[in-house]
This record gives structure tokens, sequence and C-alpha cells, in this order.
């Protein structure tokens, strides 16, 4: 049987293969799947789940009445079953979007139609742009080609981006797909993103371009590091550090961005895998935060569920517990085997399993899944002359540039004049890089720009790797060196790649790997003229050596600068951009990664342990560079020019008011910042206004309280207005979780400007 089997399929495969290779016929498919094919066939217009002119609710009610129990659970899961009666084709529900269509998830495909998409900045870069209007920017760039891609038949409609966890430690693998470490960034991160994929050009809310998602919920951030994995660790995390760390960023992607889905995450949460613990998906996404869309599993977390938490006894239970949770679509097949049985059993009713696929195909129709042709709708001419536009790779050129953070600049010995350079040496394992460039999660690009080429365009190079590759094992410091040594100016790009730091690879180091630092302290030492170091990598890098070495004139960090990354390090390199990046992490020194367990979640420091604490917020140590840290080819100043000196509240007994109990109100006020640039170059400014609240048990030192970023022609002065609303920016959470503001001498700053304000009732 099984042989005659593998011989039908060869002999298929065979003629498939002669079939393919005529020139002629293109077997891609290249029309999109969808329901209520009324043109094929006009009974569908009987059906009210085809009726596009009424409300959603009425819609999914009328099909789900019209489904089968089977039916039903065939629609629980990625892969979902066609139900051929209903004319509802089958729905690949996994797309992946984080910086460009990404071909990751099984439903999208590059073909000879659409051979790539564009390859923006790995998120931690675009994050370092502060720029709000950027973030959106991009998202609507790439929800436009994932919408031509799904006119060809080659994507799908949902999206399971962005990656919105905090980055917490230096040495995560997937920090690189975060915004950083700081919940109000990367709350407005996951808000504009989101906003840039779903939101369409008539404004209608209620409708979908694409979906998105943000994942993966919650307090996720242990790949693999000493032995722990994050299919088995469970995260310990204090009601104060999940509200005020953990959960913002996902808060605000539903409440703000109106996201279309949340996606649940591998680990445990204080014992409870966070996919099947109903306190954290049914009470607050559903109850609390009131999601208008579905709840995903990552991709076998249910299996992991079982197998690895042993969470239940039986698989059955673990699809009930999934489902009474809120759970409506399973990454897996574990719904699909399972869900039967549960219902059968008495484990779960079928009017959650109702519930579940009602919410699953409420999400499709926003989309326009049941409304027919695709191409008589909205975006239904958007093809393969959409992607990978001249528009859209200038933007991921532009956002690499805006990303670019400088952060060591001696004797302004940049930007370099190409004038007065006959020959640059480019050396280092990511001097020609191509993947690298564009991280983890990403597609096929539109064309590479490697740094050499970008440098190459405006100056006579010579080019040498330096080391064989990213680990640097050995390097060929004679050969190095030789080349820095005749040339005016050296640019050394340096750092990691997926081989360093990736999806289920933590890093154990945070310096440089192998050789790399030898190679660039002896290339520095023969070097005669201006040497800049170029950190590509999607993390901190203890960097105190270059810092501290007088013969390396300028450092930049490029993230993983995306498909135009070598053109935008050009820009900045020659002057044609003056950067203003700043870094969305704390760079910590080696010393930390050393010392410190990573799967200790408490953001607060602990003095009893030795723990110095997480991010810019808490942490009390030493730092290489710090959170927001950047520098510029000009100066700029700021002051405050307007904020009020006191606020009044309603009487109170206590020191703090509750920002939950309906107490807090009308604490709105503007906060007006000056920000002038006082150097000879044009350039961008991302003012990022802070503040210190009173001291009260494990506050954060310093928060960040709301940015935006500027554009200033030299001598040029700018204001630029706050809207500060002091429930939610000047509160702090303590330590049962809530929410106050407290009373007493709030201190803000831009810059070297600090400004008093006091809170009194
Ligand atoms: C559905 O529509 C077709 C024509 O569009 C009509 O002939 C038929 O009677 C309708 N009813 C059902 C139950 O199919
Ligand atoms: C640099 O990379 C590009 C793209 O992969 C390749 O075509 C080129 O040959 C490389 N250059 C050198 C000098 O290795
Ligand atoms: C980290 O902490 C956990 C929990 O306290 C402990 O089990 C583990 O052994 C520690 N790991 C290392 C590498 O120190
Ligand atoms: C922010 O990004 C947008 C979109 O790329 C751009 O038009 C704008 O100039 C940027 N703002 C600044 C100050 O650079």
């Amino acid at each position: 049987m099984a042989v005659r089997n593998t011989s039908n399929i060869s002999t298929i495969a065979l003629l498939l293969s002669i079939i393919l290779s005529c020139p002629v016929i293109v077997f891609t498919q290249n029309t999109p799947l969808f329901a209520c094919n009324t043109d094929q066939d006009p009974t569908l217009n009987n059906y009210t789940f085809c009726d596009a002119t009424l409300d959603i609710k009425t819609r999914v009610d009328d099909l789900i009445s019209r489904l089968t129990l089977q039916e039903k659970i065939g629609n629980l899961v990625h892969d979902a079953s066609s139900i051929d009666h209903l004319g509802i084709p089958g729905y690949k529900w996994w797309s992946e979007a984080l910086h460009g269509v990404s071909n990751v998830g099984p439903a999208t495909h590059f073909s000879d139609l659409v051979p790539g998409a564009t390859s923006f900045p790995q998120v931690i870069l675009t994050a370092a742009s502060f720029n709000k209007t950027l973030f959106k920017a991009i998202g609507k760039a790439v929800s436009t080609e994932a919408r031509a891609m799904y006119n060809l038949g080659l994507s799908g409609l949902t999206y399971w981006s962005p990656n919105v966890n905090i980055f917490r430690d230096p040495r995560w693998g997937r920090g690189q797909e975060t915004p950083g470490e700081d919940p109000v960034l990367a709350s407005e991160y996951a808000v504009n993103y989101v906003r840039g994929l779903q939101e369409r050009d008539d404004g209608d809310e209620n409708r979908l371009k694409v979906a998105a998602a943000c994942k993966h919920y919650t307090a996720y951030d242990v790949d693999a590091w000493e032995g722990v994995d994050r299919f088995h660790f469970n995260a310990k995390v204090t009601k104060q550090d999940m509200e005020d760390t953990y959960q913002p960023p996902f808060k605000s992607c539903v409440l703000d961005g109106n996201v279309a889905s949340v996606m649940c995450s591998y680990n445990e949460v204080n014992g409870k895998p966070t996919c099947g613990d109903p306190d954290l998906l049914k009470r607050v996404i559903r109850g609390e935060w009131k999601l208008n869309g579905y709840i995903s599993s990552d991709c076998d977390s249910l299996e992991t569920m079982f197998n690895s938490h042993h969470s239940a006894e039986s698989p059955e239970q673990v699809a009930a517990d999934a489902l009474n949770a809120g759970l409506d679509l399973n990454c897996g097949n574990w719904l699909r085997m399972n869900t039967m049985g549960a219902v059968e059993g008495g484990l779960v009713e079928e009017s959650v399993v109702d519930q579940a696929v009602s919410n699953n195909f409420a999400t499709l129709m926003r989309l326009g899944f049941f409304d027919g042709d695709p191409s008589k709708q909205m975006y239904g001419n958007l093809g393969p002359e959409d992607v990978c536009t001249p528009s859209h790779q200038k933007l991921a050129r532009e956002a690499a540039r805006q990303g670019i953070v400088l952060l060591k600049n001696a004797f302004n010995s940049l930007p370099l004049s190409p004038n007065a350079i006959t020959s640059l040496a480019i050396i280092g394992p990511n001097a020609n890089a191509t993947t690298a460039m564009i991280g983890n999660y990403a597609g096929i690009p539109c064309k590479y720009t490697t740094p050499l080429q970008g440098l190459s365009e405006s100056v006579e190079t010579v080019y040498h790797a330096g080391c064989s590759d990213t680990m640097c094992g050995h390097a060929q410091l004679k050969e190095a060196t030789d080349v820095a040594a005749k040339a005016d100016a050296v640019v050394l790009v340096m750092g990691t790649d997926q081989s360093i730091e990736a999806e289920s690879r933590d890093r154990t180091s945070i310096s440089l790997p192998g050789q790399q630092n030898r190679l660039i302290s002896e290339v520095a030492s023969v070097s005669k003229g201006p040497v800049i170091l170029v950190i590509m990598s999607g993390s901190g890098m203890d960097i105190q050596f270059a810092k501290e070495n007088p013969k390396i004139t300028s450092v930049l960090w490029v993230g993983f600068p995306g498909e135009a990354g070598g053109g935008a390090l050009a820009d900045v390199i020659f002057g044609r951009y003056n950067p203003g990046g700043r870094l969305p992490m704390t760079w910590y020194p080696q010393f930390f990664a050393e010392t410190v367990n990573m799967t200790n979640m408490n953001m607060r420091p602990d003095p009893t342990t030795g723990h110095p604490g997480y991010t810019y917020r808490f942490y009390r140590g030493t730092m290489v560079y710090p959170f927001g840290y950047g520098l510029s080819y000009s100066a700029f100043v700021q002051w405050v020019v307007r904020a009020p000196k006191l606020v009044k509240l309603p009487p109170t007994e206590s020191p703090t008011i509750g920002v939950g109990d309906g107490n807090c109100r009308n604490l709105g006020f503007d906060v007006v910042i000056g920000v002038k640039n006082v150097g000879r170059v044009a350039g961008d400014y991302s003012v990022l206004l802070i503040s210190y609240p009173p001291w009260t048990a494990n506050t954060p030192q310093t928060q960040l309280l709301d940015f935006e970023k500027v554009f200033l022609a030299p001598q040029e002065v700018r204001l630029v207005r706050f809207k500060v609303d002091g429930c939610r920016h000047l509160s702090v959470v303590d330590e049962y979780g809530n929410r106050n503001v407290a009373l007493g001498q709030h201190v803000l700053q831009v810059g070297d400007a600090t400004h008093y304000l006091y809170l009194e009732t």
C-alpha cells in the first residue's frame, strides 16, 4: 500500500514538474479564496450570512445556526475546514507581517507574480525612531502589500503581528522583534502599527483592511536560556510588575489600537498556562478591555499545555480548559482533535464553542471574506504592482535612517565628506550583510542594499570580512589590518545575526561574539583616519572597550536595518541624513549577564538577593548606554514653556488617588516644551517627556510620559505640546496591582530642563 502510494505520488510529481517546466502554463494560483461567491452560485444569495448590507452579528448568528458541531470545530483551528454545502472554502489563518509581509506563516507564499515584499527594518530599530507617524506609515504600506497578495491568492487576511512583549532582558533572542523595554513606547508602537495595518481608507472602524494580532500574551520573554525553555517556563510575576510593565502594551493594543486579535503565549504565568487562564483571557481581554475580535493560541500552545505544563489529565480537558478560558482559535490541531470529545464528555458546553467560532467568523466578515468577489470590494484592485513599489522601498530606507542611533562621535569625525576620502576600508562579518539585515519573521525582500554596496556608491572602497561569520571564532587579523592601514577611513560592520540571537536562542553573553573585540581594536590601532564602528544587532552589547578607545572615533547602532539598510547607513555616514534615533533599550555591561538570572521576572531590584532590577525604570547598576541615548550631528536645547505648577484634586483622606475607582477625573493639562536646534545642520529630534513620581514603595525611579519627534532647521525653534492625562500618565501601580496618583511633588523633565508640579487636594 505504502509503496504504491509513493509511486503514485512520484508519478504525479513527475507529471507536474513536466507541466510546470512548460513556460506557457503558469500554475500559480492567482485568485483569492472567499465565501459567498454568488456569481458562481446564485443560491448563496439566499443566505443571510452572505448579505453584506446586514450587521455582522446578524450574519454570524445566521451562519452558526446552519452549522453542525463538527463544522464548527473545524473552524476553531488555524487551518480551518471548508463548509462545502454553504460555499465556504477552508481558510488559513496564519500569516505574519512583523516588518513586512513574511512567508513564515504557511498561508503566505511568494511566486513569480510577487517574488518579494518590502522588508522594513526589524522592529527594534523602527522603535528607535520614536516617531509614531512612522510606525503607522509602515503598517499602512505593509497592509497594502498584504492585501495585494491576498488578491492573488498568495496570502491571508489575518496577520499575527506585532510582537509587543516588553524587552526585559538583553539576552532574549526575540527582543529584536519588539519595540523595546518601555511600556509607553511599546504601547504607542502597538497602537500605531496596528492602526496602520487595520484601518481602511474609508474610516469604517468595524471593517478591517487586514487583521492584526498583538502577541504573546503575556509576560513572555524567555525563549531558551541555561536549560529553561519557553514551553516549560513558569513566569513568576508580581501583581505590580504585571500591571505596570507586562500588560500595558496589550491593553493599549486592544483599547486604543482596536486590534482584531490577541495571541496567548507558551509560558505559564504564576503556575497557569496563559492559553488556559480564564482570568487572563475572559476576564481581562474580553471583560475589561472588550476585545472586538478573536483570541488565538500560539502555535501548539495547547499541546504544550498538555505535554509540557501537564495542566490537565486528558487532552479533552485541555481543549475544554482553553475554550472555557476564552480561547477562540487554536494554532495547531488540538481543538480539531479533542473538542468533540470534550463536548460529549460534558467538559465544555456547545454554546462555548459557538461563541468561539462566532468570534472567528465575525473577524472574517469584517475583512470582507463573506462579501463575495474581492475584486469588486475596496482594495480589490491591488495587485503585483502595489508590492515593492518605489515609495514603499523608499519608506524602508527612510525608516532605517530614522532609527539609526549615533552612540559616539569624537571630534565630530562623522559625517565623512566623500570628496576627502580616496579609499574607505569596509571590514567586518556584517559588512556585506544581506539576510542578517532583515532579522527574523522576514519575508523575501524586494532587493538588498548591503552596507558595502551602499557605501561603495559614494566612494572607492576596499573590503575584507575579517571573520568568516559573526561568531568570529578566528579573526583574520593580518589581512584586515593590512586593508585598514592603507585606507583614509575605516568602517567596521560588526555585531550579530540569527546564529547569535533568534527565536529559541537567547544569549548567555552580551559582549560581541568571538574575536570581534580583538579585530576591532587591532584594526583601530593601525588606522590612520576615522574609525567608525557599526553595530548591527537586535539587542544591546557591552562595547565599553570601544566607547573608551580614542582610536575608535564613532559608533553607530543600526539594529537589523531591513532591505535598504546599506543605503541608510551610507546616508548617515556621508551626512545626507542627520541621525536622530535613540536607544529603545538599556545597554548593560557584560557583568549583568554573568550575575542576573534571566528567569527572574522581577522588574524591581531586590537588595536581599542582589537583583539589580531591569530597564531604565528600575535598574540601578552601571550601564554602557542608557535608554533614550542618541547623538546628532547638530545640538538641541529644550525648555519647559508652559506647565501647571499646582494641580488641585478633590478632597481625599489618603495620600494617593485610585485611578480605578472613578475618583481620578479631569486631571488633564498641557505641557508645552520648547526645542531649538542650536547647531549648524538640520535634523530630527525626539522630545522625550520624562516624569519622576513622588517616591512610594517600589515606584519606578523615572518613567517616560510621552514623546514626539520634530524636524528642525538650524536655529529653528518649535513648540511641542503634550496632552497630559494625570490619572494615566502620573500614576504608578502599587503592590496589589492598583494604579494610583500620588499627591505631592512630581518632577517633569526634558533633556536638562526640569519642572516641579504639585498635586494637592
Ligand atoms: C434560492 O435562490 C434561488 C435563485 O437565486 C431560488 O431559485 C431558490 O428558490 C432560492 N431558495 C433556496 C432554498 O434555494
Ligand atoms: C556582497 O554581497 C552581494 C549580495 O549578496 C554580492 O553580490 C557581492 O558579490 C558581495 N560582494 C563581495 C565583495 O563579496
Ligand atoms: C535561576 O533561578 C531559578 C529559580 O530560582 C533556579 O532554579 C535556576 O537554577 C537559576 N538558574 C541559574 C543558571 O542560576
Ligand atoms: C516621522 O515619520 C514620517 C513618516 O516617515 C515622516 O514623514 C516624518 O518626517 C517623520 N518625522 C520626523 C520629525 O522625522
